[in-house]
């Protein structure tokens, strides 16, 4: 078991498969011309399911893939079925664009859970924040999803001035639809141009939800991410990522794996351990993950030390999030 100097023990690995993506959302790419990164320094599938079986050697019980966009790599449909062979539960983080070219395959891979990135139900809202005229496409693969019994998670991310309009027509849709609409707290990442009085606090949006709203909280799973709630008598549920106005970093169980083969104990940490460098070299991986988690920070990778509204991204020390995959 991966059990770090704060005896938490991690047992979830996020898998980045490219740091490329088909949408060019800026709170997640610097400039819409980032380069990619060449395909010679991209984890090889062979490489990528290698990987993956050390750290389910090592206690890893849960895999999420992510990207960039993870459905749009190479051979996409083949990791898929690689990784489904693992004794873990395989679960995926996508802007849903690409989910009926690839939704026989995910049935096949026996997923059962989605989380899509969707930020507006505004189709010219849509286009401004993503460049992509692809609103209508995104709700019809996210109606797919749900007729196939998936369950599915939305992801918003909550930026001042544009959370605001929309947060009451989010809740609204999980009044019939079973759907868990997770508010993200605006994070900084190199390049996000994110600014602290960009962030819409978790408190301040369930305030104005409550304004309208009669709500109850639900209980939290173990290592979850969310705080979640449901309006009375909806369908579907919401809920709140506090990362920057109370983190949850005390029962983390997570670690990440970029599209380039560098491991990440922490989606905020600054080290990382170049696991794919050391896979070429013919270097046993085992004994770097362990020195990885044993290195871990207690809290948000060792930054944020005056609190997030202190915080700046050039202060911090981190990737891009289309690098990190989130
Ligand atoms: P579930 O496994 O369904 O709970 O999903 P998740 O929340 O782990 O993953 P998802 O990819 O949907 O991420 C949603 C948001 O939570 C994104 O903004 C992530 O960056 C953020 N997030 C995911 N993992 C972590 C984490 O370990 N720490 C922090 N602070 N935020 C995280
Ligand atoms: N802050 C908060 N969440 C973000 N995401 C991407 N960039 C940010 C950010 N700067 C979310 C996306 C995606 C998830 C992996 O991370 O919405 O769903
Ligand atoms: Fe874990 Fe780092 Fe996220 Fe905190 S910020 S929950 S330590 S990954």
């Amino acid at each position: 078991m991966l059990i770090d100097k704060h005896h938490r023990v991690h047992d979830y690995l996020r898998i980045s498969l490219t740091d490329s993506c088909n949408f060019r959302c800026s709170y997640c790419m610097p400039d819409e011309d980032t380069p990619c990164l060449p395909q010679s320094h991209l984890m090889s599938e062979n490489e990528i399911i290698q990987i993956a079986k050390v750290f389910v050697s090592l206690g890893v019980t849960k895999i999420r893939l992510t990207g960039g966009e993870p459905m749009v790599r190479k051979g996409f449909a083949s990791i898929l079925k690689e990784l489904a062979k693992l004794p873990v539960e395989l679960t995926m983080t996508s802007n849903g664009v690409l989910i009926d070219k690839y939704l026989a395959d995910l049935k096949t891979s026996g997923m059962k859970s989605v989380n899509i990135s969707l930020d507006t139900l505004d189709k010219d809202s849509f286009f401004t924040l993503t460049k992509r005229n692809q609103f209508d496409k995104v709700w019809e693969n996210i109606n797919l999803l749900l007729e196939h019994n998936f369950r599915v998670k939305i992801n918003v991310v909550a930026i001042k001035g544009k959370v605001e309009k929309e947060l009451l027509d989010f809740i609204q849709i999980t009044k019939k639809l079973p759907l868990h609409v997770r508010f993200i707290e605006f994070m900084p990442f190199d390049g996000n141009r994110w600014d602290s009085s960009q962030v819409v606090t978790a408190q301040q949006m369930l305030q104005t939800v409550m304004e309208e709203y009669d709500i109850v909280k639900l209980r939290d799973e173990p290592h979850a991410t969310a705080k979640k709630f449901k309006a009375v008598g909806h369908e579907g549920t919401f809920a709140f990522i506090t990362t920057m106005s109370e983190h949850f970093c005390g029962s983390c169980n997570r670690m990440r794996l970029t599209a380039d083969g560098k491991m990440k104990n922490c989606l905020f940490g600054s080290d990382e351990m170049d696991l794919l460098g050391e896979l070429r070299k013919g270097n046993e991986l085992l004994p770097l993950i362990i020195a990885s988690i044993r290195s871990k920070h207690k809290v948000m990778g060792g930054q944020f030390s005056e609190g997030y509204q202190n915080t700046s991204t050039t202060s911090l020390q981190n990737r891009s999030m289309i690098k990190i995959g989130g």
